[in-house]
């Protein structure tokens, strides 16, 4: 990252203080105590989970690996940090916190969990932390009115943030294209693994999610996290939903690919990178995002009726449930500190739920874009056998060219994902400015 992000961190913990000073006096409280948690133990075992701190945590600093720390705000004071730093010559112990964000805080360090926890302050605290299992000395409360109105503001992304947010995407973009050298050359689902994490430079853990990494049917599991050791012996599709993490910000960024001599399921792949592109235009402030979600639908149902799969008009084939069975998921959800970010449902910085249309289970937000939040956009056009039985025996099977189905059948399905800026103007593709750097 070539930016000076001391001045943006600044300007950003300066905002989160305003929200949580907000918060506290909402819920009548004097401090706010955010635990990073502590791992998991595997059962029986004397191994934990993979770690991954709250991320409330991870809003106040960039520390993915600080198990056991606390961020204290009292409002009116400089926030805190306890830190702790074990003795213990078994593991790597994390790092004392330097960089251009320990000006921001008063930092204590520690060596144990529990020594941290005796450094709390006391009174009416809310502690923002996992139930269960709960950290010895120190009941989390989680109150509802300060988390609903912390999360709400979570939406809308510091300039900070966003910078955080184009490095992963350049990370992601960047081991997308080792990604899809591996296909053309020939590797199995593993070996393409293996190239996205080499030039990713992150191990599976760091990553925010599981990779997704399909060859020609496997394209039609949603989310397909096996990975086959032997390539298949003929090549139609690469479909690859991969992101990054910077500082505990992820990228979300799925791509379609068709070998080639494809020619016609690469005018399908065409087809849905124009529509995904259209959608991704559509993020401006103001657009209600399950509008755009239905208005996909009805996109998609040209698409399905151009490349002659269905003979429906377009009104009827989402009426009549024909792409749902096609795109059985969302066109997108809030992205952020987590891959699926919080508040997409939240109807207002005091809580409140705002339900999906009916029909459409799946979707992850349903709220308006403002500028500041940053959504994905991931049409999907799937051929998957489940979904495609349960619509033969529907009266609009009829309406269905069967053998066009089960032409594209072994091709699996096709998801294009961007990660979209909401802004006051256009809409800033931080997916496609990714790629477009590295082009
Ligand atoms: N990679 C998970 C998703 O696209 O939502
Ligand atoms: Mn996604
Ligand atoms: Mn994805």
């Amino acid at each position: 990252m070539s930016h000076d992000l001391a001045p943006l961190y600044a300007q950003h913990v300066a905002t989160l203080r305003q929200r949580a000073d907000q918060a506290l006096a909402l819920g009548g409280f004097d401090h706010l105590l955010i635990a990073a948690s502590t791992p998991l133990r595997i059962f029986l075992d004397d191994q934990d989970y993979p770690f991954v701190a709250n991320p409330h945590f991870r809003h106040w600093l960039p520390l993915t690996d600080a198990p056991g720390s606390w961020v204290v705000y009292t409002p009116g004071d400089k926030p805190k940090l306890i830190f702790v730093q074990p003795r213990d010559y078994w593991h790597v112990v994390p790092a004392a916190p330097s960089g251009y964000w320990v000006g921001q805080f008063d930092i204590t360090i520690v060596r144990t969990y529990a020594e941290a926890v005796a450094l709390l302050p006391k009174g009416r605290r809310a502690v923002i932390a996992p139930e269960c299992p709960s950290i010895e000395g120190v009941e989390a409360n989680n109150p509802e009115v300060v988390v609903n109105y912390l999360h709400w503001h979570r939406s809308y992304k510091t300039p900070y943030e966003l910078v955080l947010m184009r490095e992963a995407s350049r990370i992601g973009t960047r081991a997308h294209h080792a990604a899809e050298k591996a296909f053309r050359a020939g590797e199995s689902e593993f070996g393409i693994q293996l190239a996205y994490l080499a030039a990713a430079r992150q191990t599976e853990k760091e990553l925010p999610y599981s990779n997704i990494v399909c060859l020609n049917e496997h394209a039609a599991v949603l989310h397909y996290t096996h990975f086959d050791r032997i390539p298949p012996k003929q090549r139609r599709t690469f479909l690859i939903d991969a992101g990054a993490n910077a500082s505990g910000y992820a990228s979300d960024i799925t791509r379609t690919y068709a070998a080639d001599g494809h020619q016609e399921f690469q005018a399908l792949i065409d087809s849905m990178e124009r529509a995904q592109q259209g959608f991704g235009a559509k993020v401006k402030a103001g657009q209600s995002y399950p509008e755009l979600h239905i208005h996909a639908h009805h996109v998609l149902a040209e698409v399905l009726r151009e490349h002659g799969l269905i003979r429906l008009s377009a009104e009827s084939a989402v009426q009549s449930g024909v792409t749902s069975a096609f795109f059985p998921h969302g066109l997108g959800h809030p992205i952020g500190l987590q891959v699926h970010d919080v508040a997409g449902f939240q109807a207002n910085e005091s809580g409140g739920f705002i339900a999906r249309p009916e029909g459409h289970p799946y979707l992850r937000m349903t709220r308006a874009l403002e500028p500041g939040m940053v959504v994905t956009i991931e049409p999907g056009l799937y051929f998957i056998d489940m979904l495609l039985e349960e619509l033969r025996a529907k009266p609009v099977a009829n309406d269905i060219d069967w053998n066009k189905v089960d032409a594209f059948r072994p091709y699996g399905g096709i998801r294009i994902e961007d990660d979209v800026v909401c802004t006051d103007g256009e809409p800033e593709n931080l997916t496609r400015d990714a790629f477009a750097a590295h082009a």
